[in-house]
C-alpha cells in the first residue's frame, strides 16, 4: 500500500508552503501590491516547493478575493481555475521540449485568458528544452502581452542561457533545515492518524535530505511497512535499504566487467563509514535475493526484501546467470569469515570480486528466463573498461543462433528508466514500478504489465504516467503514450520450491 503522501499534501496557499520565507513573502506582497512582473524563475533542488509555489501564484493573481496575497479558493475565479486550468498552462519541457511546441505556445499566448486576468505559463524543468525552443521562447519573453505571466521552473539552473536568466524575476529555492523538515513531518503524520516516535520522526526528516518530497516519500515507504505506526527499528530498517543502492552498483559493475565502477563503488560504501564484513555479508544476503528471484520466488516471507523492490531487484536478477550468482554467492559467504582475520579485509574483499569479474560468466542479458539457461563460455569478456555502469541503448546486433539471448531494445530502455526512476528518488514510483513484470511497445505506445492491482492503480494516474514517459523519452523519444495493464502471472508454487531446493540443498527449510 502506498499512502502518496507527498500529493496528498501539496500546499494550497502560501501559507502551506513549508520554509522559503523570503520567497513567500516576496510573492505575496507583489500580489497585494500589484508589482507583478512577466517572468519569473524558481530554482533549486527537487522537491523544495518550486512547482507547488508556481501554481499557488497562479491562481493568487487571478484571485479576486485574495487574502494577504493567498488565493482564497472561493471566489468565481479560484473555483474556475481550479476546474478547468485553461488559463493556468503547465508545460513540461522534459516532454516537450522542441521547437514546435514552443512555436505553437508563442501562437497562443496571444490570445486573452477566459477566466481571470492573467495568463499562467508554467515551464517546469525549462533546462530541458533544444537551444532553438529556447530561442523561441525568448522571443516571447522579450514581448510578453499585458496578460501573460510565465515562470519557469528548474533544478538545473546553470543550464539556461544567460539570455533567459537576464529576462526573469529570480527566487532560489533553498533545502530545508532539519527543523523545519521534523515540525512539517509531525504535522503530516499527526492528520494522517500515523504514531511515531521522535527518534523516527528525526531519522526520516534526515533521510530527505533537505528535500520535503523527498522525505514524505521516504515517510510514505516507512508508514506503509510500519503499518501506521513507526518504530525506530522499522524506520532504520526501511531507510538503511539504501545501503543496498551501494550493492547494486558493485553488482551492476560486475555485470558490466567494469574494473573502474567496482573499485569506486567499494570505495563509495567504505568511505560512508560501512564495514567491509557487513558489506560482505550484505551483498551475499542480495545475492541470495537474486537467485530466489530468478528462479521464481515471489514471497517476502522467504525474500529478505521490502514489497516495493520487487521489480526493481528482478531487473538487476537478469544481469546475471544462475550460475554466475551461485558461484558469487558462495565466494561472498566464504570470504565473510575470513575478513574477520584478515589484515587487510579491503583486498580481500576486492579480490574476490575481481575473481568473479574475470570468469567470464556473469551475465546474460535475458529477461529473468530462468529455464533459458546460457552455457557460460558463451560470454566473452568486454575488451574495454567502461566508465559508466549504464549506456545507452546501442544498435542490436544480429542475433546468431548460438548467441545469448539478447535484452530486447524495450527492455533496454526499460532497463534505464528504472535506473533512472531510482537515481531521481523517485521511491513512490519505483515501489509501484516493482510489479511490472513484463513491458512491451505496441504502435508506438508502452505497455506496462503488472500482476498487482495496487500498484497498477498507483502507476495508473496522470501525475505518474507523465513522469514515466518524461524518462521512457529520454532514451526512446518515439514512445508517445504509456499505458498500464493487470495481468495475473501464475507460476506455480511447487515449481519455485523444487527450484530453490536445488539450488540451496539443505540449506533452506519451507513451512508446510
Ligand atoms: N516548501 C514546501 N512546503 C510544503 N510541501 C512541500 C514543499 N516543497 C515540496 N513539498 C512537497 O513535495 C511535493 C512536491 O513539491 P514540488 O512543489 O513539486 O517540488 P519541486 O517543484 O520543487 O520539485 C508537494 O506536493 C509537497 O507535498
Ligand atoms: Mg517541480
Ligand atoms: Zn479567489
Amino acid at each position: 500500500m502506498n499512502l502518496a503522501l507527498y500529493r496528498e499534501f501539496r500546499p494550497k496557499t502560501f501559507d502551506d508552503v513549508v520554509g522559503q520565507e523570503y520567497i513567500i513573502n516576496t510573492l505575496k506582497n507583489q500580489i497585494k501590491y500589484n508589482r507583478l512582473t512577466h517572468a519569473y524563475l524558481f530554482c533549486g533542488p527537487r522537491g523544495t516547493g518550486k512547482t507547488s509555489t508556481a501554481k499557488i501564484f497562479a491562481k493568487a493573481v487571478n484571485c479576486t478575493h485574495s487574502a494577504d496575497g493567498n488565493p482564497c479558493g472561493l471566489c468565481a475565479e479560484c473555483v474556475a481555475l481550479n476546474e478547468a486550468n485553461t488559463d493556468i498552462i503547465e508545460i513540461d519541457a522534459a516532454s516537450n521540449n522542441r521547437v514546435e511546441e514552443i512555436r505553437d505556445l508563442r501562437e497562443k499566448v496571444a490570445f486573452p485568458p477566459l477566466i481571470g486576468k492573467y495568463k499562467v505559463y508554467i515551464v517546469d524543468e525549462v533546462h530541458m528544452l533544444t537551444d532553438s525552443a529556447f530561442n523561441a521562447l525568448l522571443k516571447t519573453l522579450e514581448e510578453p502581452p499585458a496578460h501573460v505571466i510565465f515562470i519557469l521552473a528548474t533544478t538545473e539552473i546553470h543550464k539556461l542561457p544567460a539570455t533567459i536568466l537576464s529576462r526573469c524575476a529570480r527566487f532560489d529555492f533553498k533545502l530545508l533545515e532539519i527543523n523545519t523538515l521534523i515540525e512539517h513531518l509531525r504535522h503530516v503524520f499527526d492528520s494522517k492518524g500515523i504514531k511515531y516516535d521522535e527518534k523516527s520522526l528525526h531519522l526520516i526528516a534526515k533521510a530527505g535530505e533537505g528535500s520535503v518530497r523527498d522525505m514524505l516519500s521516504i515517510a510514505d515507504s516507512v508508514a506503509s511497512y510500519a503499518n501506521y505506526n513507526i518504530t525506530f527499528d522499522v524506520a532504520e530498517k526501511v531507510i538503511g535499504l539504501s545501503n543496498r543502492d551501494s550493492i547494486k552498483k558493485i553488482l551492476q559493475s560486475l555485470a558490466n566487467k567494469d574494473i573502474s565502477a567496482l573499485f569506486t563503488s567499494i570505495k563509495e560504501v567504505l568511505g560512508a563509514g560501512k564495514n567491509i564484513q557487513v558489506l560482505c555479508k550484505e551483498t551475499a544476503d542480495f545475492i541470495k535475493n537474486l537467485i530466489m528471484i530468478k528462479v521464481g520466488v515471489g514471497d517476502y516471507a522467504v525474500l529478505d526484501i521490502l514489497p516495493g523492490e520487487y521489480a526493481q531487484i528482478a531487473d538487476i536478477a537478469t544481469l546475471f546467470d544462475v550460475n554466475f550468482l551461485k558461484r558469487a554467492f558462495s565466494k561472498f559467504a566464504e570470504i565473510e569469515l575470513n575478513l574477520k582475520y584478515s589484515l587487510n579485509p579491503e583486498n580481500l574483499f576486492e579480490s574476490a570480486c575481481l575473481t568473479l569479474l574475470d570468469d567470464g560468466a556473469a551475465q546474460v542479458n535475458t529477461v529473468a528466463q530462468s529455464t533459458q539457461r546460457v552455457a557460460t563460455n558463451n560470454v566473452k569478456p568486454t575488451q574495454t573498461v567502461q566508465l559508466q555502469p549504464v549506456q545507452e541503448a546501442e544498435p542490436q546486433a544480429t542475433v546468431q543462433p548460438t548467441a545469448p539471448v539478447q535484452k530486447s531494445e524495450t527492455d533496454r530502455v526499460w532497463g534505464n528508466v528504472l535506473i533512472k526512476v531510482r537515481e531521481n528518488n523517485l521511491f513512490a514510483l519505483s515501489n509501484a514500478l516493482t510489479s511490472v513484470f513484463k513491458v512491451e511497445e505496441i504502435n508506438k505506445r508502452l505497455i506496462l504489465h503488472t500482476n498487482d492491482l495496487s500498484s497498477r492503480d498507483l502507476i495508473d494516474n496522470k501525475d505518474k504516467l507523465d513522469v514515466l514517459l518524461k524518462l521512457v523519452n529520454l532514451f526512446d523519444e518515439s514512445i508517445t503514450k504509456i499505458e498500464v495493464m493487470y495481468d495475473k502471472q501464475n507460476a506455480s508454487t511447487q515449481d519455485i520450491k523444487d527450484n530453490l531446493k536445488e539450488i540451496f540443498k539443505s540449506k533452506i527449510k519451507f513451512k508446510e
